[in-house]
């Protein structure tokens, strides 16, 4: 977690602007070498970087509606109450929670609801807000689940409503009467012609007197291809467009814990939902790890990415360690059963666990992280030939001899890693100077992820000065992929709720019902959309400090993709020549522009800075065009 001292962007502008005032007036010259390709544009460049934050999968993408399932009640390593008692003087209910009875080993603990008088005309129960509101769609059927016992005397039916704050209900359904023994009850609820709405809770009831035990109580509405247990369509959606070729998971902090008894233990994560006990996330909330390995990995499936696994490596947060030797050998054993969970066949030990999961067929992994950030570690535990790096390295390596292995940091002593991790969260005004970091860089040592970027302007979501100093630093990022194989933005997701996030800058943001695409999010579908695969010999000269650019081209398609950001508030005229080829006068112009850095997405207002697609008929091998003020631009030509 680390904030770098701010510089906007208006004052780089300014310097800009007071140095050269004519600087972005002046005509510019971009000269391709169409046939001169460089190197080849890392396959795996743009990824995803996502980790429990911001409620980013319970309240997010897990589309699951009930918060706190589990009536755990632990948030900021603390109890608070989210359900609240739906009471009054003739039903005579009250709640406990009863330590002894549970429906697994990992929920060893039930919520005993307890009606004195409840009759169906005045039923009684609990309620739950879900994640700042539960949301109501017409004409849509949620599916519902719980697991019930019985107490001494049975109240009968359950019933579990999705109610409105005027009180109305909007859909219900009934779990028959509890038994003896602790079962899972599944029920569909549909709403009917009502209006969309997320000022909604959910109502469970009994009718008659008795006492019934209640635990992990589920809601899910449609889901993306339908899966159970699976995720919010329109982020899904949101980031399929993206087209991520990676998934770096589970973190970030969250793989790192507050505390060494904190740690992600990915074991705990898996297998039926009663099976998962949850887990602080260092976040400030539990996390219900209904999002748990598995899901992660059927995510990378969802969206055709390769899995980056993030392996515990012995640091918390709080700055204590797990020393390097026999002490830290449980982690490295445990790190390789979670590599065999996900590539081992269906008859290897952790393979037939997550065929029994549901998951027979293997998933193929490359690469592989140990820890995160170990630079916070000062007592440096993590570096050296006898560090913990190099003990889960060499482990890994002798077992799974064609996995990459990444450091979060330059590690010292004979075990070097496949590639380094780097962090970058800067202000606009340091990217925009930062976007030929990695020219220079030497190529003989790992190569480089960028597993953590950002430009940190912008709440909940980035503004559009972001938006061009993050386009900026792309240009950068893509002209040295032969270095930088691998570059993800983060934070990812953001519930825009005041109380839901903890993180200023974030790339998409969402409430109940709603989402929307900041605009440095449209910035990285542009980037990524208009790839290419190899990079192409430029030159820029006479253009204003503000305008970057990036060349690639994919020879097997001749098609050539010039990227200029121009994050000047001054239009940037451009004559481009392209040598090496014979350019087609038809191709496309994609324009993402707004008036002003402040200018910005919103839940609210999500399609105020939204990318323009236009064909241009202007196109060939010498023309002009002159780029507006703060935008960012593509332009796709055909080439002969
Ligand atoms: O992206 C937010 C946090 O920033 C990550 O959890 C951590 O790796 C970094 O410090």
């Amino acid at each position: 977690m680390r904030r770098s001292a701010a510089q906007s962007l208006a004052g780089l502008v300014a310097a800009a602007l007071a140095l050269s005032p004519a600087c972005a007036k002046a005509e510019a010259q971009l000269t391709v070498q169409y046939d001169h390709p460089l190197h080849a544009v890392s396959p795996t460049l743009y990824g995803l970087m996502t980790e429990e934050i911001n409620h980013s999968y319970d309240g997010g993408l897990y589309a699951q509606l009930i918060r706190d399932r589990v009536f755990f009640r632990r948030e900021h390593h603390q109890y608070v109450k989210i359900w609240s008692v739906d009471q009054n003087a003739v039903n005579g209910i009250s709640i406990s929670i009863d330590n002894r009875n549970g429906p697994s080993r990992a929920l060893p603990y039930s919520l005993r609801l307890t009606a004195a008088r409840a009759s169906p005309e005045d039923p009684g129960g609990i309620d739950n807000p879900g994640y700042w509101g539960v949301p109501v769609w017409p004409d849509t059927t949620y599916r519902a689940s719980i697991y019930l016992k019985s107490g001494a005397r049975n109240p009968g039916p359950v019933t579990l409503a999705i109610v409105s704050d005027s009180g109305k209900v909007m859909a219900s359904a009934t779990f028959a009467a509890a038994g003896p023994q602790w079962k899972k009850y599944t029920a569909a609820l549909r709403t009917g012609r009502v209006r969309e709405s997320q000022d909604d809770f959910v109502r469970i009831t009994v009718g008659h007197p008795g006492s019934v035990l209640m635990n992990v109580v589920s809601l899910f509405p449609p889901t993306y291809r339908n899966q159970p247990n699976g995720f919010r369509i329109d982020l899904m959606r949101k980031l399929a467009a993206l087209r991520p070729k990676y998934l770096r998971f589970p973190g970030g902090n969250f793989l790192e814990g507050k505390t060494l008894a904190d740690w992600y233990d990915w074991k705990l994560t898996i297998g039926p939902i009663v099976d998962r006990p949850t887990h602080p996330s260092p976040w400030g909330y539990e996390s219900s790890d209904g999002l748990g390995l598995l899901e992660f990995l059927e995510w990378c499936q969802d969206l055709h990415m390769q899995p980056v696994l993030a392996v515990y490596a012995g640091y918390a947060l709080d700055g204590m360690h797990i020393r390097p030797g026999p002490q830290l050998e449980p982690y490295v054993k445990d790190a390789l059963e979670e590599i065999q969970y996900i590539t081992g066949a269906a008859t290897t030990k952790w393979g037939a666990v997550r065929a029994r999961d549901g998951h027979p067929a293997p998933f193929a992994l490359h690469y592989v992280e140990i820890g995160n950030e170990d630079f916070f570690d000062r007592s440096g535990s993590y570096s050296g030939s006898h560090g913990r790096f190099a003990q889960f390295a060499r482990a890994v390596r002798k077992a799974y001899p064609r996995i990459k292995i990444i450091a979060t940091m330059p590690v010292r002593g004979d075990v070097q890693p496949d590639l380094v991790d780097d962090h970058f969260y800067r202000t606009a005004g340091q990217f925009l100077r930062e976007t030929h970091y990695f020219d220079h860089l030497s190529r003989k040592g790992p190569r480089i992820m960028v597993g953590e970027w950002a430009t940190q302007q912008g709440t909940p979501t980035p503004d559009f000065g972001a938006a061009l100093s993050d386009a900026a630093w792309m240009t950068g990022l893509e002209r040295n992929s032969d270095l930088v194989v691998m570059a993800s933005y983060a934070p990812l997701l953001v519930n825009v709720n005041p109380l839901a996030s903890q993180w200023g800058t974030n790339l998409i943001g969402y409430d109940a019902l709603h989402s929307y695409g900041s605009p440095s999010y449209y910035a990285q579908v542009m980037f990524s959309d208009y790839l290419g695969n190899q990079a192409i010999a430029s030159h820029l000269s006479e253009a204003g400090p503000l305008c970057f650019e990036s060349v690639t081209r994919d020879a097997a398609t001749h098609t050539l993709y010039v990227k200029i950001v121009n994050a000047s508030p001054q239009p940037q005229p451009l004559a481009l020549r392209i040598e090496g080829g014979a350019v087609a006068h038809d191709g496309t112009l994609v324009t993402l522009h707004a008036g002003s850095t402040h200018a910005t997405n919103s839940i609210n207002d999500p399609d105020r800075v939204v990318p323009h697609t236009e064909t241009v008929k202007w196109l060939g091998s010498d023309v002009r065009h002159t780029f507006a003020p703060y935008s960012i631009n593509v332009i796709e030509m055909h080439v002969h």
